[in-house]
């Protein structure tokens, strides 16, 4: 069936460009876009405004306690962009942070946060149509997606392009920490117990080190339009 509305899962590294792509497509599409680690940042940061996690330190059994006092939700701005809601209350731009960046893989590896966000996900994409990006979305979110894609690219332009878009929000932060945050969390992500960043088998790698934006949409696009073939 030619326009049956797919499920699409975004994997990756961090800062890789999975968010930028899932967008671009989802709008191409006209998709719901799903970027599901707002949604573990927007947890780190409820965790973190109640002293319960920091960088050398994170509280499991009280965090997994006030989870029933975690609302999260998206809402779009004036320009049709998706920002995260928590507890009713604008935060996008403070899940940006170096701060929740440096907290949030603490939190992402507990398994009853995992629950917690993964079932809020899959409703998000029970009747497909939608983009999610993440680092389990293929593996356990959506197992079944009928599209999966893996990104991938050089640490060192990840990080640069990362460094460079917090500087033009006006971060004061230098290039050696958010690389250094990126490869601590790459590896806790990836080595975590409970569903750790991993390529699945039917995944179809993108490594956009040296693509544009643009570049990386034609080459999902076409993905998308062989599946619809078959
Ligand atoms: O995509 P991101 O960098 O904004 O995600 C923030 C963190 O959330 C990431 O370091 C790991 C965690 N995460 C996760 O464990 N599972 C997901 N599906 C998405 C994000």
């Amino acid at each position: 069936n030619k326009d049956k509305e797919l499920t699409i899962a975004i994997d990756g590294w961090s800062s890789c460009g999975k968010s930028t792509l899932a967008k671009a497509l989802a709008k191409e599409l006209n998709y719901v876009f799903v970027d599901s680690g707002a949604m573990y940042r927007g947890a780190a940061l409820h965790a973190m405004r109640n002293n319960l996690v920091s960088r050398n330190h994170v509280d499991i059994n009280r965090i997994i306690a006030s989870l029933s006092d975690v609302k999260i939700s998206f809402k779009n701005n004036a320009k049709g962009k998706a920002e995260l809601y928590l507890n009713g209350k604008n935060v996008e731009k403070e899940i940006r942070t170096i701060e929740v960046s440096n907290s949030v893989s603490s939190v992402a590896k507990i398994k009853e946060v995992r629950l917690f966000l993964v079932k809020q996900q899959r409703i998000m994409g029970i009747n497909g149509g939608v983009v999610m990006d993440g680092r389990d979305i293929g593996s356990i979110v959506f197992p079944l997606a009928e599209l999966k894609i893996f990104m991938t690219a050089d640490p060192d332009i990840r990080a640069q392009r990362r460094y460079d878009e917090l500087i033009a929000q006006g971060d004061k932060i230098t290039l050696e920490e958010v690389k250094a945050n990126l490869i601590e969390r790459d590896e806790m992500d990836s080595t975590r117990e409970e569903s750790p960043l991993t390529q699945v088998d039917d995944a179809i790698v993108i490594d956009n080190s040296n693509l544009t934006p643009e570049q990386q949409l034609v080459k999902a696009l076409a993905l998308v339009k062989k599946i619809k073939k078959v």
